[in-house]
Protein backbone atom coordinates (compact mmCIF):
# COMPACT_ATOMS: atom_id res chain seq x y z
CA UNK A 1 0.00 0.00 0.00
CA UNK A 2 1.30 3.39 -1.06
CA UNK A 3 1.21 5.80 2.09
CA UNK A 4 -0.34 8.73 1.51
CA UNK A 5 0.13 11.08 4.25
CA UNK A 6 -1.54 11.06 8.01
CA UNK A 7 -4.52 12.67 6.64
CA UNK A 8 -5.67 10.03 4.54
CA UNK A 9 -4.13 7.37 6.91
CA UNK A 10 -6.14 8.78 9.74
CA UNK A 11 -8.77 10.33 8.00
CA UNK A 12 -11.59 8.61 9.93
CA UNK A 13 -10.29 9.93 13.71
CA UNK A 14 -9.71 13.31 11.72
CA UNK A 15 -12.65 16.26 10.92
CA UNK A 16 -11.97 15.79 6.80
CA UNK A 17 -14.77 13.99 5.25
CA UNK A 18 -13.86 11.73 2.28
CA UNK A 19 -14.20 14.54 0.01
CA UNK A 20 -11.68 16.45 1.07
CA UNK A 21 -8.50 16.72 -0.81
CA UNK A 22 -5.65 16.16 1.32
CA UNK A 23 -2.77 18.60 0.82
CA UNK A 24 0.08 16.56 1.76
CA UNK A 25 4.08 15.67 1.50
CA UNK A 26 4.04 12.34 2.61
CA UNK A 27 4.46 13.38 6.10
CA UNK A 28 4.01 11.59 8.95
CA UNK A 29 5.16 7.32 9.66
CA UNK A 30 8.22 8.36 10.98
CA UNK A 31 10.09 5.99 13.12
CA UNK A 32 10.29 4.96 16.64
CA UNK A 33 13.72 4.34 17.49
CA UNK A 34 14.97 2.12 20.54
CA UNK A 35 17.75 3.82 22.51
CA UNK A 36 20.50 0.46 22.72
CA UNK A 37 23.40 2.38 24.72
CA UNK A 38 21.98 5.19 26.15
CA UNK A 39 19.58 3.12 28.58
CA UNK A 40 22.82 0.69 29.50
CA UNK A 41 24.94 3.66 30.50
CA UNK A 42 21.92 4.88 32.51
CA UNK A 43 21.88 2.01 34.50
CA UNK A 44 18.00 1.79 32.94
CA UNK A 45 16.13 -1.33 32.93
CA UNK A 46 13.49 -0.31 31.25
CA UNK A 47 13.01 0.77 27.40
CA UNK A 48 14.02 4.56 25.67
CA UNK A 49 12.47 4.94 22.49
CA UNK A 50 12.63 8.21 20.58
CA UNK A 51 9.64 9.25 18.15
CA UNK A 52 12.22 11.10 15.39
CA UNK A 53 9.57 13.90 14.10
CA UNK A 54 12.77 14.83 12.29
CA UNK A 55 12.43 12.57 9.33
CA UNK A 56 9.02 14.71 7.99
CA UNK A 57 9.09 16.20 4.80
CA UNK A 58 10.48 19.69 6.27
CA UNK A 59 12.27 18.09 9.26
CA UNK A 60 10.43 18.64 12.04
CA UNK A 61 6.97 17.76 13.45
CA UNK A 62 5.32 20.35 12.12
CA UNK A 63 4.50 19.01 8.94
CA UNK A 64 1.72 17.28 11.07
CA UNK A 65 -0.31 20.08 12.32
CA UNK A 66 0.19 21.41 8.57
CA UNK A 67 -1.16 19.25 6.34
CA UNK A 68 -4.29 19.34 8.25
CA UNK A 69 -4.20 23.18 8.76
CA UNK A 70 -3.22 23.68 4.99
CA UNK A 71 -5.59 20.92 3.78
CA UNK A 72 -8.59 22.77 5.84
CA UNK A 73 -7.33 26.50 4.55
CA UNK A 74 -7.52 25.57 1.22
CA UNK A 75 -11.02 23.53 1.27
CA UNK A 76 -12.56 26.78 2.59
CA UNK A 77 -10.90 28.83 -0.19
CA UNK A 78 -8.07 30.17 1.51
CA UNK A 79 -5.48 32.17 -1.06
CA UNK A 80 -2.96 32.84 1.87
CA UNK A 81 -1.82 31.35 4.82
CA UNK A 82 0.03 33.22 8.06
CA UNK A 83 1.84 32.05 11.32
CA UNK A 84 4.23 33.29 13.64
CA UNK A 85 7.35 31.36 14.10
CA UNK A 86 10.67 30.17 15.97
CA UNK A 87 11.50 28.58 12.52
CA UNK A 88 9.96 25.15 12.03
CA UNK A 89 6.02 26.37 12.17
CA UNK A 90 7.51 28.77 9.20
CA UNK A 91 8.97 25.99 7.25
CA UNK A 92 6.93 24.07 7.21
CA UNK A 93 3.74 26.91 6.43
CA UNK A 94 6.01 27.70 3.45
CA UNK A 95 6.48 23.95 2.11
CA UNK A 96 2.68 23.14 2.03
CA UNK A 97 1.77 26.74 0.68
CA UNK A 98 4.11 25.83 -2.21
CA UNK A 99 2.22 22.66 -2.77
CA UNK A 100 -1.20 23.82 -2.65
CA UNK A 101 0.02 26.98 -4.64
CA UNK A 102 -1.26 29.47 -1.95
CA UNK A 103 0.85 32.05 -0.47
CA UNK A 104 2.59 31.92 3.02
CA UNK A 105 3.31 35.21 5.33
CA UNK A 106 5.70 34.22 8.25
CA UNK A 107 6.79 36.23 10.83
CA UNK A 108 9.85 35.31 12.74
CA UNK A 109 12.15 37.01 15.19
CA UNK A 110 14.90 39.22 14.29
CA UNK A 111 18.36 36.87 14.28
CA UNK A 112 16.77 34.12 16.03
CA UNK A 113 16.03 31.48 14.04
CA UNK A 114 18.15 28.89 12.87
CA UNK A 115 19.75 29.22 9.52
CA UNK A 116 18.61 26.43 8.05
CA UNK A 117 14.92 27.20 8.72
CA UNK A 118 15.13 30.59 7.59
CA UNK A 119 16.76 28.96 4.46
CA UNK A 120 13.19 26.95 3.97
CA UNK A 121 11.28 29.48 4.18
CA UNK A 122 13.15 31.64 1.71
CA UNK A 123 13.81 28.47 -0.72
CA UNK A 124 9.72 27.33 -0.55
CA UNK A 125 8.97 31.56 -1.68
CA UNK A 126 7.33 32.51 1.65
CA UNK A 127 7.13 35.96 2.62
CA UNK A 128 9.12 36.27 5.29
CA UNK A 129 9.02 38.83 7.56
CA UNK A 130 11.09 39.72 10.59
CA UNK A 131 10.18 41.46 13.42
CA UNK A 132 12.38 43.30 15.57
CA UNK A 133 10.52 41.09 18.19
CA UNK A 134 10.49 37.68 19.61
CA UNK A 135 7.89 34.93 18.86
CA UNK A 136 5.28 36.10 21.73
CA UNK A 137 5.26 39.51 19.76
CA UNK A 138 4.43 37.88 16.07
CA UNK A 139 2.21 35.83 17.89
CA UNK A 140 0.43 38.58 18.76
CA UNK A 141 0.88 40.31 15.52
CA UNK A 142 -0.30 37.62 13.60
CA UNK A 143 -3.85 37.54 16.10
CA UNK A 144 -4.32 41.16 14.97
CA UNK A 145 -3.94 41.50 11.42
CA UNK A 146 -5.71 38.24 10.49
CA UNK A 147 -8.26 40.26 11.85
CA UNK A 148 -8.29 42.45 8.60
CA UNK A 149 -6.44 40.71 5.76
CA UNK A 150 -7.58 37.82 3.92
CA UNK A 151 -5.15 35.32 5.88
CA UNK A 152 -5.75 31.93 7.69
CA UNK A 153 -3.92 31.60 10.53
CA UNK A 154 -1.60 28.05 10.73
CA UNK A 155 -0.31 28.57 14.32
CA UNK A 156 -1.46 25.59 16.90
CA UNK A 157 -4.42 27.77 17.97
CA UNK A 158 -5.63 26.81 14.39
CA UNK A 159 -7.41 23.77 15.95
CA UNK A 160 -6.25 21.49 12.85
CA UNK A 161 -2.75 21.95 14.07
CA UNK A 162 -3.39 20.06 17.07
CA UNK A 163 -5.39 17.47 14.71
CA UNK A 164 -2.61 16.27 12.71
CA UNK A 165 -0.27 16.24 15.10
CA UNK A 166 -2.25 13.99 17.51
CA UNK A 167 -1.99 10.89 14.66
CA UNK A 168 1.67 11.10 16.50
CA UNK A 169 0.48 9.43 19.46
CA UNK A 170 -1.42 6.82 17.11
CA UNK A 171 1.41 5.80 15.38
CA UNK A 172 3.55 5.30 18.67
CA UNK A 173 0.80 3.01 20.16
CA UNK A 174 0.66 0.82 16.77
CA UNK A 175 4.27 0.29 16.99
CA UNK A 176 4.42 -0.24 20.76
CA UNK A 177 1.11 -2.14 20.98
CA UNK A 178 0.11 0.34 23.66
CA UNK A 179 0.68 3.35 24.60
CA UNK A 180 4.01 4.30 26.68
CA UNK A 181 4.02 4.81 30.75
CA UNK A 182 5.94 8.25 30.00
CA UNK A 183 5.40 10.09 26.66
CA UNK A 184 8.46 13.14 27.66
CA UNK A 185 8.30 16.68 25.15
CA UNK A 186 10.28 19.72 25.09
CA UNK A 187 7.60 22.76 25.76
CA UNK A 188 7.79 25.74 23.87
CA UNK A 189 4.33 26.37 22.51
CA UNK A 190 2.40 24.00 24.25
CA UNK A 191 0.23 22.62 21.42
CA UNK A 192 2.22 19.45 21.05
CA UNK A 193 1.71 18.06 24.53
CA UNK A 194 -1.71 18.83 24.09
CA UNK A 195 -2.16 17.19 21.02
CA UNK A 196 -0.68 13.98 21.91
CA UNK A 197 -2.57 13.70 25.28
CA UNK A 198 -5.30 14.27 22.95
CA UNK A 199 -4.06 11.73 20.73
CA UNK A 200 -3.62 8.92 23.55
CA UNK A 201 -7.13 9.84 25.27
CA UNK A 202 -8.74 9.30 21.88
CA UNK A 203 -6.98 6.11 21.46
CA UNK A 204 -8.31 4.58 24.63
CA UNK A 205 -11.57 5.19 23.34
CA UNK A 206 -11.93 3.26 20.18
CA UNK A 207 -11.41 -0.51 19.91
CA UNK A 208 -9.58 -1.88 16.38
CA UNK A 209 -11.94 -1.87 13.51
CA UNK A 210 -9.56 -2.78 10.77
CA UNK A 211 -7.15 -5.59 10.55
CA UNK A 212 -4.49 -6.49 7.46
CA UNK A 213 -2.88 -9.74 7.70
CA UNK A 214 -3.59 -10.03 11.40
CA UNK A 215 -1.87 -6.60 12.17
CA UNK A 216 -3.68 -3.98 13.88
CA UNK A 217 -4.60 -0.90 11.75
CA UNK A 218 -6.38 1.44 14.12
CA UNK A 219 -4.14 2.56 17.17
CA UNK A 220 -5.94 1.31 19.99
CA UNK A 221 -4.55 1.24 23.81
CA UNK A 222 -5.95 0.21 27.32
CA UNK A 223 -3.50 2.71 29.32
CA UNK A 224 -2.11 6.01 29.23
CA UNK A 225 1.03 7.72 29.53
CA UNK A 226 1.85 10.19 31.83
CA UNK A 227 3.12 13.17 29.94
CA UNK A 228 6.46 14.98 31.14
CA UNK A 229 6.77 18.60 29.58
CA UNK A 230 10.79 20.10 29.81
CA UNK A 231 11.50 23.79 29.21
CA UNK A 232 14.40 25.35 28.43
CA UNK A 233 15.03 27.13 32.07
CA UNK A 234 15.50 30.41 30.46
CA UNK A 235 12.09 30.42 28.95
CA UNK A 236 10.13 28.02 31.28
CA UNK A 237 6.30 29.69 31.92
CA UNK A 238 5.14 26.28 33.19
CA UNK A 239 7.58 26.51 35.94
CA UNK A 240 7.12 30.15 36.70
CA UNK A 241 3.51 29.74 36.84
CA UNK A 242 2.94 32.21 34.15
CA UNK A 243 4.44 34.27 31.44
CA UNK A 244 7.87 35.34 31.22
CA UNK A 245 8.46 38.73 29.45
CA UNK A 246 11.31 37.68 27.95
CA UNK A 247 12.66 34.31 27.41
CA UNK A 248 16.21 33.36 26.40
CA UNK A 249 17.28 30.03 25.64
CA UNK A 250 20.38 28.44 22.90
CA UNK A 251 17.07 26.43 21.83
CA UNK A 252 15.56 28.75 19.88
CA UNK A 253 12.78 26.75 18.86
CA UNK A 254 11.27 26.50 22.27
CA UNK A 255 12.36 30.38 23.28
CA UNK A 256 8.58 31.29 23.91
CA UNK A 257 7.19 33.24 27.37
CA UNK A 258 3.43 32.98 26.26
CA UNK A 259 2.17 30.08 25.35
CA UNK A 260 -1.18 29.51 23.67
CA UNK A 261 -2.14 26.29 24.77
CA UNK A 262 -1.55 27.32 28.29
CA UNK A 263 -4.77 25.28 29.46
CA UNK A 264 -4.83 22.28 27.47
CA UNK A 265 -1.28 21.74 28.36
CA UNK A 266 -1.80 21.89 31.92
CA UNK A 267 -4.42 19.52 31.43
CA UNK A 268 -2.54 17.41 29.70
CA UNK A 269 -0.73 17.26 33.11
CA UNK A 270 -2.91 16.77 35.56
CA UNK A 271 -4.89 14.37 33.86
CA UNK A 272 -2.05 12.51 32.95
CA UNK A 273 -0.43 12.32 36.28
CA UNK A 274 2.67 13.87 34.77
CA UNK A 275 5.06 17.41 35.49
CA UNK A 276 6.50 19.60 33.60
CA UNK A 277 10.69 20.21 34.57
CA UNK A 278 12.87 22.46 32.91
CA UNK A 279 16.62 21.83 31.72
CA UNK A 280 19.48 24.37 31.50
CA UNK A 281 21.14 25.30 28.33
CA UNK A 282 24.39 23.22 28.69
CA UNK A 283 22.31 20.40 30.02
CA UNK A 284 20.29 20.66 26.49
CA UNK A 285 23.42 20.86 24.20
CA UNK A 286 25.38 17.76 26.47
CA UNK A 287 22.45 15.63 25.71
CA UNK A 288 21.70 16.60 22.19
CA UNK A 289 25.59 15.78 21.93
CA UNK A 290 25.03 12.20 23.83
CA UNK A 291 22.40 10.98 21.51
CA UNK A 292 24.40 12.19 18.43
CA UNK A 293 27.44 10.82 19.80
CA UNK A 294 25.49 7.51 21.11
CA UNK A 295 22.97 6.55 19.33
CA UNK A 296 23.63 7.75 15.98
CA UNK A 297 20.37 10.30 16.16
CA UNK A 298 21.21 14.31 15.44
CA UNK A 299 18.13 16.08 16.39
CA UNK A 300 17.77 20.10 16.78
CA UNK A 301 18.74 21.37 20.50
CA UNK A 302 15.21 21.94 21.46
CA UNK A 303 14.63 18.14 20.59
CA UNK A 304 17.07 17.09 22.78
CA UNK A 305 15.05 18.74 25.76
CA UNK A 306 12.82 15.75 26.20
CA UNK A 307 15.94 13.11 26.48
CA UNK A 308 17.50 15.64 28.61
CA UNK A 309 14.68 15.34 31.68
CA UNK A 310 14.04 11.99 30.54
CA UNK A 311 17.07 10.96 31.69
CA UNK A 312 17.79 13.10 34.91
CA UNK A 313 14.26 11.98 36.00
CA UNK A 314 15.38 7.94 35.47
CA UNK A 315 18.10 8.91 37.65
CA UNK A 316 16.21 10.15 40.36
CA UNK A 317 13.58 7.46 40.17
CA UNK A 318 10.51 9.77 39.31
CA UNK A 319 10.27 7.94 36.26
CA UNK A 320 10.38 4.47 37.43
CA UNK A 321 12.95 1.26 36.57
CA UNK A 322 11.17 -1.09 33.82
CA UNK A 323 9.36 1.57 32.50
CA UNK A 324 8.48 1.90 28.67
CA UNK A 325 9.45 5.84 27.67
CA UNK A 326 9.16 7.17 24.18
CA UNK A 327 10.50 11.22 24.02
CA UNK A 328 9.87 12.62 21.10
CA UNK A 329 11.92 14.79 19.32
CA UNK A 330 10.50 17.58 17.71
CA UNK A 331 13.23 18.65 15.10
CA UNK A 332 16.21 17.75 13.07
CA UNK A 333 19.86 18.35 13.87
CA UNK A 334 20.80 19.63 10.23
CA UNK A 335 18.48 22.29 10.63
CA UNK A 336 21.03 24.16 13.18
CA UNK A 337 24.60 23.07 11.63
CA UNK A 338 25.80 26.33 13.54
CA UNK A 339 25.28 25.58 16.68
CA UNK A 340 27.15 22.13 16.90
CA UNK A 341 30.39 24.14 14.77
CA UNK A 342 30.45 26.88 17.05
CA UNK A 343 31.30 24.11 19.57
CA UNK A 344 34.33 23.27 18.01
CA UNK A 345 35.36 21.21 15.57
CA UNK A 346 36.01 17.93 18.04
CA UNK A 347 37.30 15.16 15.59
CA UNK A 348 39.11 17.18 12.70
CA UNK A 349 42.91 16.38 11.84
CA UNK A 350 44.59 18.19 9.54
CA UNK A 351 47.54 16.68 7.79
CA UNK A 352 49.20 16.96 4.64
CA UNK A 353 47.91 15.02 1.67
CA UNK A 354 50.32 12.02 1.76
CA UNK A 355 49.68 8.52 2.92
CA UNK A 356 51.88 8.40 5.62
CA UNK A 357 50.39 11.34 7.67
CA UNK A 358 47.04 10.09 6.69
CA UNK A 359 48.06 6.58 8.26
CA UNK A 360 49.46 8.23 11.18
CA UNK A 361 46.63 10.37 11.87
CA UNK A 362 44.85 6.62 11.69
CA UNK A 363 46.36 4.91 13.58
CA UNK A 364 46.48 7.59 16.23
CA UNK A 365 42.84 7.43 16.74
CA UNK A 366 41.86 4.09 16.69
CA UNK A 367 39.58 2.96 19.55
N1 LIG B 1 10.68 21.49 19.31
C1 LIG B 1 10.84 22.14 18.16
C2 LIG B 1 11.95 21.73 17.26
C3 LIG B 1 9.97 23.20 17.83
O1 LIG B 1 10.14 23.86 16.69
C4 LIG B 1 8.95 23.57 18.72
C5 LIG B 1 8.05 24.68 18.43
C6 LIG B 1 8.81 22.82 19.91
C7 LIG B 1 9.70 21.80 20.16
C8 LIG B 1 7.77 23.11 20.90
O2 LIG B 1 6.52 22.63 20.51
O3 LIG B 1 5.33 24.78 20.61
O4 LIG B 1 4.09 22.63 20.41
O5 LIG B 1 5.24 23.23 22.53
N2 LIG B 1 8.22 25.48 17.46
C9 LIG B 1 7.27 26.49 17.06
C10 LIG B 1 7.69 27.10 15.74
C11 LIG B 1 6.92 27.47 18.09
O6 LIG B 1 7.36 28.26 15.46
O7 LIG B 1 8.32 26.42 14.95
P1 LIG B 1 5.21 23.36 21.04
Amino acid sequence: MHYTGLVNRYRSRLPFAPEVRAVTLNEGNTPLIELVNIPKRAGFEGRILVKFEGLNPTGSFKDRGMTAAVTQAVHEGSKAIICASTGNTSAAAAAYAARAGITAFVLIPDGKIALGKLAQAVVHGAVVVQIQGNFDDGMRLVKEVAQTTPVAIVNSINPYRLQGQKTAAFEIIEALGRAPDYHCLPVGNAGNISAYWMGYKEATGQRATASMGGYSLEAFSNNLPKMAGYQAAGAAPFLRGGRVANPETVATAIRIGDPQSWDHAWAAQKESGGWFDECTDAEILATQRLLAEQEGVWCEPASATSLCGALRDIKSGKIVQGATVVCTLTGNGLKDPDIVIQAGLKGLVQVAAERGAVEQAIVSQLR
